[in-house]
């Protein structure tokens, strides 16, 4: 194995507060010595060890690889007639899933890997080297499995979301669905996933439904994670915080018993404000989670319907501009943040030990991401130690 120092950064994100100052951890003039796939060693250039070979990332600063936590990436098609209706006035409804869900059930295997291999390069392309991607446009026992099987030849972080909307084929027989995604959907699809999932919300399934479905995916050696009042305010947050789900996902229309659940649960609030850009409705409130204590990640959600965005910095600026987030917590929550919301914790920090997974920034700092909105400011992205062409 080589050693390779990154050296001249003028500004680095550790995420770890004992390695430098306040609670991102931030080194001026550091300096990175990357081991194979992970971080041998972290410090102020001036006291950096030798290393095989030496990296001049050239006066950039550096934060850790995004940790996008949350995106739907097995799906053929697009829906630019949905979003061109929202435009003009239409309202978001949970029955766009459907036309999705056609297009992917008629495309071929290679199709839906060459579309995930799309945005995933594209994510990486913008900072992203951890994501989470979930099934749930198959919704037959054969699609589901098979988004999970190619989910699974690029990620380790697999969610099985059979439980997305009950499959238009059960149209009548909403029970008959459960029992099918609870019976042999979960048999075929739980060795190819480390997560169940559930759209907990009126149009999909509801309370008692949502927790039949986790419960049996935990049954089976599957983590829980909840899509929680997104589009109203529902049972979702309150289940997932019970069940002791690593996230709690969306968080749009929360009561105070909810924010307060969150505040004293195990659960990550995951919040993603491409969703609320995408359908036009009110921004989930950080300002408030963070107030009171909860744990916030921020993630992309990408998918064709809610929120085409694969673009973790746009979601730290939405963050920072409308949801009262500062620049360094909505930083710290698309890396650490998305981290401990994949009950991970070796990603999303530069600290000794950990995945080499960094991104250098064309700006003084990470608070650019968020001050100049839109510009390209990722270089250079550094994945298992390895700096992606
Ligand atoms: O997270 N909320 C449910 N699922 C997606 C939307 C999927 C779609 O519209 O295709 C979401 O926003
Ligand atoms: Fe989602």
């Amino acid at each position: 194995m080589s050693t390779t120092l990154v050296t001249n950064i003028t500004n680095l994100v550790t995420n770890d507060p004992a390695l430098g100052e306040g609670p991102l951890g931030q080194i001026q003039d550091a300096a990175v010595v990357l081991d194979g796939d992970r971080i041998a060693w972290v410090g102020q250039a001036k006291d950096a060890p030798e290393a095989d070979r030496a990296h001049d990332a050239e006066g950039r600063s550096a934060i850790p690889g995004f940790v996008d936590s949350h995106s739907h990436l097995v799906f053929a098609g697009d829906r630019t007639q949905e979003f061109n209706a929202r435009m003009e006035g239409r309202s978001y409804s949970a029955g766009g899933i459907r036309t999705t869900v056609a297009a992917t059930r008629a495309a071929s295997d290679e199709e839906l890997e060459a579309n995930l291999l799309r945005y995933l390069r594209e994510a990486a392309r913008q900072g992203t080297t951890v994501f989470e991607t979930k099934s749930g446009y198959g919704l037959t026992v054969e699609d589901e499995a098979r988004a999970l099987r190619i989910a699974a030849r690029h990620t380790d972080e697999v969610t099985f979301l059979g439980a997305h909307i009950v499959s238009p084929d059960f149209a009548d027989d909403p029970a008959g669905y459960v029992d099918l995604v609870t019976g042999a959907m979960l048999d075929a699809c739980a060795p190819h996933a480390r997560w169940v999932d559930v759209f907990c919300e009126k149009g999909a399934f509801d309370g008692d439904q949502a927790r039949a479905i986790l419960t049996a995916g935990v049954a089976k050696g599957l983590l829980p994670r909840v899509h929680a009042n997104q589009l109203s305010y529902g049972p979702g947050v309150q289940l997932a915080v019970g069940l002791d789900a690593a996230s709690a996902d969306h968080c749009t229309h929360l009561t105070d018993a909810d924010v307060d659940a969150l505040a004293h649960g195990n659960t990550v609030a995951t919040l993603l404000p491409g969703a609320e850009f995408s359908t036009r409705a009110e921004w989930p409130d950080a300002r408030r989670l963070l107030d009171a204590g909860a744990t916030v990640a921020l993630s992309t959600d990408c998918n064709p319907g809610s929120s085409f965005t694969s673009s973790m910095p746009f979601c730290i600026a939405l963050a920072v501009r409308d949801m009262g987030m500062t620049p360094d917590e909505a930083l710290w929550a698309a890396t650490a943040g998305g981290a401990r919301a994949l009950r991970r914790t070796d990603v999303g920090r530069v600290t000794p030990g950990a995945r080499a997974d960094l991104a250098l920034l064309d700006a003084p700092s990470h608070v650019h991401l968020a001050y100049r909105p839109g510009v390209p400011l990722v270089r250079e992205v550094w994945q298992r130690g390895t700096l992606l062409g």
